[in-house]
């Protein structure tokens, strides 16, 4: 077994990680700054495994401190979840984004050279394929991010190419994510935005337990079946088990790799509504509005290569994500800091 490292690991996907790792008999080390998570998410991580992690809140960016970490433990890998990943603020705030995602991953990388550690996965997003006209879509289609979060993730994507084109040593994955949803099947681990939340399932799910009043649906006037968007939403256990995959890979194969990651099924806003409003039993009040801009009307992946390459499939539907989004939102209401968790 090996001593991996996890960055952003108290977040919403590096937890989910962080319990897959541990279940498999990995020693798992944790950097977080906790700039938009909870320490709190790792005791639940140790408790659903009943193993203890080694965790560091520290920054990305600190490289004094990521010395010391690579000083204290024999890593193998690394698994870079740490960044910020709100489209909205990236454009408000894009000297941030370039800063903690490009910097970032940038002094990772300096550290792991100095380490000698050569073995990354990389989290990256569909957006980097901006507004693709055809589905869906493989990884070679062209890349054209329309945000700054989507151009730091190509930023990093080429930089790291660069790295990995200039000693043989690395073994790099770049993992493209569709739209990861769906929570730990314990109820105690799940996505806890910060605010308002940007994305539909967090945004469902506060609506179905009571914390805000409707659902605004950004139009209905798309060219989709109902009208409304389409997207390829994955179960964030399907997400972490393909990272799994990855590091297999890795271990078989040199060099740079991108596979996307999703399960090349779309659905529509109002098809994931009634989804939560089946598993939670409570209903989903709408509102149609306005199209949000910069949204695509359809986007799903082609997960063949993933499949192909990595002996990788996502296994779990809608139902079963809406249910267990349903088991942590009722669990933890308000999130896992708020007066009434448990
Ligand atoms: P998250 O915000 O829950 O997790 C990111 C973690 O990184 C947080 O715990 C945060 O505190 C930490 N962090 C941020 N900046 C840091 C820094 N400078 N130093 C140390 N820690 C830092 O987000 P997530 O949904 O778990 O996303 C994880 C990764 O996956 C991100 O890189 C994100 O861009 C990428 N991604 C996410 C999605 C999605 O929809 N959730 C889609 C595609 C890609
Ligand atoms: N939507 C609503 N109302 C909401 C939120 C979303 O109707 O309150 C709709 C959107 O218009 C879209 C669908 O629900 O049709 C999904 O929207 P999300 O915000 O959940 O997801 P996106 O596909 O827009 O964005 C996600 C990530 C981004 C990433 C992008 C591409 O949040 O970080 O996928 O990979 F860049």
């Amino acid at each position: 077994m090996s001593t991996i490292l996890v960055t952003g690991g108290a977040g919403y996907i590096g937890s989910h990680m962080c319990v897959e790792l541990l279940q498999a008999g990995h020693e798992v080390v944790v950097l977080d700054n906790l700039s938009n998570s909870s320490a709190r998410s790792l005791e639940a991580v140790e408790r659903i495994t009943q193993r203890s992690l080694h965790f560091h809140e520290v920054d990305v960016r600190d490289t004094d401190a990521l010395r010391k970490i690579f000083a204290t433990y024999e890593l193998e890998s690394v698994l870079h979840f740490a960044g910020l990943k709100a489209v909205g603020e990236s454009v408000s705030e894009p000297a941030s984004y370039y800063d903690n995602n490009v910097v970032g991953s940038l002094r990772l990388v300096e550290a792991m050279m100095e380490a000698g550690v050569h073995n990354l996965v990389f989290s990256s997003s569909a957006t980097v394929y901006g507004m693709p006209e055809e589905m869906p879509i493989t990884e070679s289609f062209q890349t054209g991010p329309i945000n700054p979060y989507g151009q730091t993730k190509l930023h990093v994507e080429q930089m790291l190419t660069d790295i990995a084109g200039s000693n043989p040593d690395w073994r790099i994955s770049l993992l493209r994510y569709f739209n990861p949803v769906g929570a730990h099947a314990s109820g105690e681990i799940g996505e806890n935005p910060n605010g308002i939340p940007n994305n539909l399932v967090p945004f469902i799910s506060q609506v179905a337990v009571g914390r805000r009043p409707h659902l605004n649906v950004f139009s209905d006037d798309y060219p989709t079946p109902d009208g409304t968007g389409i997207r390829d939403y994955i179960h964030v256990v399907d997400l972490v088990r393909g990272h799994m995959k990855a590091l297999e890979f890795l271990r078989r194969n040199p060099g740079i790799h991108v596979h996307n990651l999703g399960t090349g099924r779309g659905y529509s806003v109002l098809e994931m509504i009634r989804a939560f409003e089946a598993a939670s039993g409570r209903q989903v009040e709408y509102r149609v509005v306005e199209r949000r801009p910069g949204d695509a009307a359809v986007s799903y992946a082609d997960p063949a290569k993933a499949e192909r390459e990595l002996g990788w499939k996502a296994e779990f539907g809608i139902e079963r994500m809406c249910e267990d989004v349903w088991r942590w939102q009722s669990h933890y209401p308000n999130g896992f800091d708020a007066a009434d968790s448990p």
